[in-house]
């Protein structure tokens, strides 16, 4: 196979190789259902008819009729007869939409989201589809930034389990005979969650082992995975654009990494490298973009322009060209395309399978998994017997499918009052929206709500932000809910009515205004095409909340960022405490409102004393610490036992906590589990100053419980033998 796509990359001239590292999107294909030619703007571009028609993919085209013409166009064109690569954005489902990532996260159950990427892939498969651009693994610690909402959190562990189950979904165990699969691309590489102040496409500046400890190990877990692609960040990476990073992408990713799969930028990363200022003009974009070893242009022409002058001027070497065409070539050929261009793509079976029922019932179930209920004075979970006015802009509304859900259609989705009329008798069932997302609800609007309110037994407000307040380039400043939810909780409030709020929203809020105002809060974030039918489903209880925060909802946004796995600081702040100087401020607590891991059930656990196997452990004798939980309360319930560490001095400053390990266990009514974990020195490793990956001998907590801040804490030792040379201290 490589002696095949040697001998057709020496029959490619230079123009035909540079036309592969093009990535031209939709809009270039003018009359896709008939002779499907890339057409489309290119003049605007500068780049020629011959280049276009050359490119070597196209992204965000779908739906098998299309992709056929276009591909059968392409080839009819192509000398050499390279099929395209078709790559597209599903990152949280194709047409049967999933919770979004964020919301993934919280179910801590990678199997299921593993499931959730093999149905997306199986639908955009048939669809034409190759290539999505997913799993976005970007560690977030900052909800202002609207892409909080397709990471699966703050935790890099959890981050690694996620990125992993994903990728497996995605790309199944061999891409070539399974073709319904798709490649993964592992993004946005890297760390463009840390972007400052929570502004998207800002700068990112951390130090090499900030990057090493928290932001790059999920990135890491997809390759290790098998994860095909790469797509670079829009961030710099200490002070040089991703896109035209060498560090990065050669030294780490390719060199330390092994990574020999494609690089592609992100939308117009490379000409971006000019804006950023570390390129002159187009010309010098190119230049430090495949110098650093940017494979594939995602829809600027910078390589097509310039790329052959440079390489005639001696400024770039053809091998650099070679070596990208050739991982280009390598992936068409793993995906099966020379020998069938068309792949996966076909018309009858997209219309069976894409959006069938088998696929709804999963997107329902992880939906149901993924909803975390932070509040429940009693009045969760409802009767049928009930008279419920359903109020807010969300009671009726299909936009719960969140950004990146491009071939979703909300028409389709299940609304929340769909989901409850399904349940209960219509006679018992008041709905009315009250007011817009954001904007104040007309007299008639407010008046109907009350009305409904003064009849009900109880209120579910459905409340949160529309999908185009998260996602790319949709930050906020101010992430409370809009002032027209508000101000509707409080006209509502003086009928007194036990309250509960379902919030539809894609990052951690500032539930100030909210929280303390309703005796019930069910975070469902955007839970997808049945998102109504899951969170009724749980709202009367015939599923239960068993979701758990992956990114720690902030006491208000001036605490921003604040996460769980932080350092101690040398004044640490101990609440009520009377100290001055430490680390805390006038006005608000140190705490976030709800920590990493937090969620409540239906029911209540309890925690007998954790126990541990020693008090010392040994590279080569790990530990056991073991904890019994019973089932307290009177339904049957779902608990996330989670195991933290912190190791108490280290080389450099460790976290409080770091999450190692969780286990998800159900318990009926009065039933107890033991829960063990194994504690081994590997997993008490971490970046030294003179970044070696390491344990230290020494003093560690392990902490055992229900979530980041409530949980035991026991003491243990790890002893290493002393090898020669090593300080008598260590
Ligand atoms: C966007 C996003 C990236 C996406 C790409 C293609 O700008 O940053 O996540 O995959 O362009 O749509």
């Amino acid at each position: 196979m490589e002696e095949q796509l040697l001998s057709l990359l020496r029959q490619m001239t230079l123009d035909e190789k540079i036309a592969q590292m093009l990535q031209l999107a939709t809009p270039f294909f003018k009359g896709a259902d008939d002779e499907g030619m890339i057409t489309g703007p290119m003049a605007q571009m500068g780049v020629s008819e011959q280049q276009v028609q050359n490119a070597g993919s196209v992204l965000g085209l779908s739906g098998a009729r299309q992709v056929i013409n276009i591909q059968q166009a392409h080839l009819n064109h192509n000398r050499l007869g390279i099929p395209l690569l078709v790559m597209s954005d599903i990152v949280h489902g194709f047409k049967t939409i999933f919770p979004v990532p964020l919301a993934i996260g919280c179910s801590w159950d990678p199997e299921l989201a593993e499931k959730s990427a093999e149905i997306a892939a199986r639908e955009a498969s048939v669809s034409g589809v190759h290539v999505t651009y997913a799993p976005m693994v970007d560690l977030v610690r900052d909800p202002r930034w609207g892409r909080v909402m397709e990471s699966t959190g703050e935790d890099p562990y959890l981050n690694s389990l996620f990125a992993r189950a994903f990728v497996r979904g995605f790309q199944g165990k061999n891409l070539t005979e399974d073709t319904d699969r798709v490649a993964a691309c592992v993004k946005h590489f890297a760390a463009y969650g840390a972007v400052e102040a929570g502004r998207d496409y800002n700068t990112v500046d951390l130090s090499e082992r900030q990057l090493r400890e928290y932001y790059l190990p999920a990135y890491k877990a997809a390759l290790d995975e098998g994860c095909e692609m790469v797509m670079t960040s829009f961030n710099t990476v200490d002070g040089i654009p991703a896109s035209g990073n060498r560090w990065l992408l050669r030294k780490l990713l390719r060199e330390e990494w092994g990574f020999n799969g494609v690089v592609i930028s992100d939308w117009g990363a490379v000409k971006e490298l000019i804006p950023h200022g570390v390129a002159a003009d187009e010309a010098e974009a190119a230049y430090k973009a495949v110098r650093a070893g940017v494979d594939i242009e995602m829809m600027t022409p910078c390589y097509v322009r310039h790329l052959a002058k440079l390489v005639e001027n001696g400024d770039v070497e053809e091998r650099l060209i070679d070596e990208a065409v050739l991982r280009i070539l390598r992936l068409k050929q793993k995906l099966g395309l020379f020998e069938n261009p068309f792949r996966g793509a076909d018309p009858q079976r997209e219309r069976e399978i894409v959006f069938c029922e088998a696929h709804r019932a999963v997107s329902r179930e992880l939906a149901a998994k993924s909803c975390v209920l932070l509040k429940n004075d009693n009045v969760l979970p409802l009767s049928k017997e009930q008279r419920i006015a359903l109020i807010g802009p969300f009671a009726r509304s299909g936009d719960i499918l969140g950004s990146w859900s491009w071939q979703g259609s909300q028409e389709d989705a299940v609304s929340l009052y769909e989901g409850m009329a399904s349940k209960t008798e219509a006679s018992r069932l008041l709905v009315a929206e009250g007011c817009g997302v954001e904007t104040r609800g007309t007299e008639e609007q407010r008046s109907e709500a009350l009305a409904a309110a003064r009849e009900a037994d109880v209120i579910v407000l459905a409340l949160g932000e529309h999908s185009g307040m998260s996602g790319e380039a949709s930050c906020r400043a101010d992430i409370r809910l809009p002032q027209a939810q508000l101000e509707l909780i409080q006209e509502l409030k003086p009928l007194n009515k036990p309250t509960v709020a379902v919030l539809f929203n894609g990052r951690p809020l500032d539930l100030h205004g909210l929280v303390d105002e309703v005796d019930a809060v069910l975070e469902a974030w955007f839970p997808g095409s049945e998102g109504g039918a899951a969170v009724a489903d749980l709202l009367f209880g015939e599923a239960r909340p068993s979701g758990r925060l992956t990114m720690s909802f902030p006491y208000s946004v001036g605490q921003v960022p604040v996460y769980y796995n932080a350092y101690n600081t040398g004044r640490p702040h101990v609440p009520d405490a009377p100290d001055h100087y430490v680390s805390k401020y006038l006005d608000i607590p140190n705490e976030p409102l709800f920590p990493f891991g937090f969620g409540l059930t239906y029911t209540t656990f309890e925690y007998g004393e954790p126990r541990l196997s020693a008090d010392e452990m040994t590279e080569d004798r790990p530990l056991t610490v073991s904890v019994r939980v019973t089932n307290t309360g009177p339904l049957p319930g779902e608990e996330v036992v989670q195991l933290y560490i912190r190791d108490l001095a280290g080389d450099v400053v460790r976290p409080i906590k770091e999450l190692k390990d969780f286990r998800k266990i159900s318990l009926e009514p009065g039933e107890t589990a033991e829960v063990a974990f194994t504690i081994s020195e590997r997993q008490l490793r971490y970046y030294h100053s003179d970044l070696t990956y390491a344990s230290d001998a020494g003093e560690f907590r392990v902490y055992v419980g229900p979530n980041s801040r409530d949980a035991a804490e026991l003491r243990f030792r790890l002893t290493k033998k002393r090898e020669a040379g090593d300080p008598a201290w260590q």
